[in-house]
């Protein structure tokens, strides 16, 4: 799917679609440069699954976490930022093998950094700005 927004509600509401859709175990890597419109995306997706707290970046922290009922059972929704990420440590003190499972939701922003260990089945959003207000936005599923 591809398309153009000219705002960050139309971004949302592209994403709120998406997280309509998302099943549990899902996992949704976010692709773009600072700025581009990742974690107003993800706003959109927690909205789309029913998440009613703000959603807030994750930089300086790696990782929130969302508790969250989908079709009566209970899951967690985690939003990863691995922008400040330097090394494959920093990575993996972040216990990436524990959240990518059955009972989670995982979007991660700047999935680029850890490209080798995302697994294979997945979403991929990519993201690119086009002008102040315009982003282009591309999803995949693979
Ligand atoms: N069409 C658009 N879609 C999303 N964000 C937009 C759009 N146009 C302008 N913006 C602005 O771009 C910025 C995106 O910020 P943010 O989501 O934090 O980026 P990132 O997480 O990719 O660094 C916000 O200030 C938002 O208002
Ligand atoms: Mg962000």
């Amino acid at each position: 799917m591809e398309a153009k927004t000219t705002s960050p509600r139309q971004t949302q509401k592209i994403a709120q679609e998406l997280g309509k859709t998302l099943k549990s175990g899902e996992v949704i890597a976010l692709y773009g440069d600072l700025g581009v419109g990742k974690t107003v995306f993800v706003q959109g997706l927690a909205h789309g699954l029913g998440i009613k707290r703000r959603i807030l970046s994750p930089t300086f922290v790696f990782m929130r976490s969302y508790p969250l009922i989908l079709k009566g059972k209970p899951l967690t929704f985690y939003h990863l930022d691995l922008y400040r990420g330097q090394s494959m440590q920093d990575f993996k003190a972040l216990g990436l093998d524990e959240i990518f499972e059955e009972n989670s939701i995982v979007v991660l922003e700047w999935a680029n950094k850890i490209k080798n260990i995302l697994p294979k089945k997945r979403i991929d959003v990519f993201l690119k700005i086009i002008d102040e207000k315009t982003r282009a936005i591309e999803i995949k599923k693979y």
